[in-house]
Formats: C-alpha cells, structure tokens, sequence
C-alpha cells in the first residue's frame, strides 16, 4: 500500500510511547467507529499480522468534510480481572500542537513516526486520511507486563466524531 499516514490517527494511538530498548510490544487488536458517517468514513481498520510476535496497524478513512478543530481525548486501561480505572486519561488540542509542536508527550510521538508519515501539515484536515503497516512501537518507561486498551475519542468543534481502540501486550522479557 503505497499510501499516506497520518499523524492524527497515530496520536490516537501510540501517544505514550517513545523510542528506547524495545520490549517486546505486539498490537492485538484496532477497531474504529465514526459516530457521523456523513463527516469520517472508515474504510479499513485493522492488524495485519506479521509473525506470532508483530503486527501492524493499518487504518484508512475519509474525512469528507474538512475539519479545523480536532481534540484528542486518549484513555489507557490495563487488563487485569476486568479493566481496571484508567491509568492515564489525556486531552490536547491537535491543530494546535500540529501548529505550535508544544506537548511534550506528543512531540515524542511525533518525533517517533514522522518519517512515516507525509501528513505533516496543520489543520484543517480533508479528505483519505491512512495509517499504514504502523509497527515500529517502542515503549520508554518501566512498564508493567501486561495486557492494555487504548480508547481514542477524536473530537471535532467538541463533538466527538470517531473513535479508536487499539489493545496490546507488553512483556519486559521475551
Ligand atoms: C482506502 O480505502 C478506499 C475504499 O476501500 C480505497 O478506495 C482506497 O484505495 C484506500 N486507500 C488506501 C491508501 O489504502
Ligand atoms: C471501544 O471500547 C469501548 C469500551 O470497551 C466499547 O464500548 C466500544 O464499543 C469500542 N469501540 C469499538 C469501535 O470497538
Ligand atoms: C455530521 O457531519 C456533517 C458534516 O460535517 C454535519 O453537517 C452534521 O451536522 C453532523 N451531524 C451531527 C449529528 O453532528
Ligand atoms: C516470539 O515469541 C515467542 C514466545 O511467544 C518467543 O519464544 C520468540 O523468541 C519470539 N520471537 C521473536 C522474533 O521475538
Ligand atoms: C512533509 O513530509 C514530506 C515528505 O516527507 C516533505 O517533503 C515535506 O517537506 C514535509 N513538510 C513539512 C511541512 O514538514
Ligand atoms: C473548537 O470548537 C469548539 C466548539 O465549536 C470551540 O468551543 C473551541 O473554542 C474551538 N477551539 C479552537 C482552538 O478554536
């Protein structure tokens, strides 16, 4: 797939994670749902897998209106007898880190899949919007093994438009 990535799907996604020693991290599951069909249209949302131990995310949508106002709200449970409360609940607004790269957070992520995304551009947003063979996941912090849900709310003008869950493993030592 010779498409393009795009940087907001990602942010919704691998926020928290960073360059470093790679542990072993494997996706397990994507699922994408726009709440208004008549503004994002998902076209693919899924994992291809790799080997037993990598996937990738792929994910292609349209925006087929444009957007100039877009807020990410990033949830990350861990599963443990259930989901537990969140580990981490997080919003920022997307236009304007695109404009002003000032989330720290975001920036690292930014920084991680830059090179594999030509959607660098600010806002507003129009149009095929993809994520393609996304797998180069490193994760920076003492993290516990375990398996993790990651709910991204995508907000545009406030309402929230689509979201995206990715869930996955991690494993200090193979
Ligand atoms: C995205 O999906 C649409 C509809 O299935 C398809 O026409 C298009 O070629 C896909 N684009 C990419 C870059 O995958
Ligand atoms: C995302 O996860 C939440 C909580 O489990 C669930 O209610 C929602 O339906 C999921 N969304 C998709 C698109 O699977
Ligand atoms: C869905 O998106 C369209 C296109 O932007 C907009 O005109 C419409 O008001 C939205 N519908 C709802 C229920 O928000
Ligand atoms: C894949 O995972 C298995 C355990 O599930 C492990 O034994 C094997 O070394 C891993 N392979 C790679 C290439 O990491
Ligand atoms: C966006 O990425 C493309 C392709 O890597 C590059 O040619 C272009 O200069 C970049 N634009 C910005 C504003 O970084
Ligand atoms: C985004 O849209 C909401 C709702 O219209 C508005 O309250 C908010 O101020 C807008 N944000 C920016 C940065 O313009």
């Amino acid at each position: 797939m010779d498409s393009k990535l795009q940087i907001f799907v990602l942010f919704g996604i691998v926020v928290f994670l960073v360059c470093s020693e790679a542990p072993f991290v494997k996706m397990t599951n994507a699922a994408c749902e726009s709440f208004n069909k008549s503004w994002v249209a998902f076209h693919y949302c899924r994992l291809k897998a790799y080997s037993r131990n990598k996937t990738s995310l792929n994910i292609n949508a349209t925006f087929l209106e444009p957007t100039n106002n877009v807020s990410i709200r990033l949830k990350i449970l861990k599963k443990a007898n259930g989901y537990k409360p969140f580990l981490f609940d997080f919003s920022f607004d997307a236009c304007e880190f695109m404009r002003r790269r000032n989330k720290p957070v975001a920036k690292i992520v930014w920084n991680l899949i830059k090179d594999v995304s030509t959607v660098n551009h600010t806002c507003p947003y129009v149009g095929l919007q993809t994520v393609s063979d996304f797998h180069h996941i490193h994760i920076p912090l003492p993290w516990p093994s375990g398996d993790y849900l990651i709910f991204g709310d995508w907000f545009f003008y406030n309402k929230l438009i689509f979201e995206t869950n990715v869930s996955f493993t991690f494993m200090e030592d193979l």
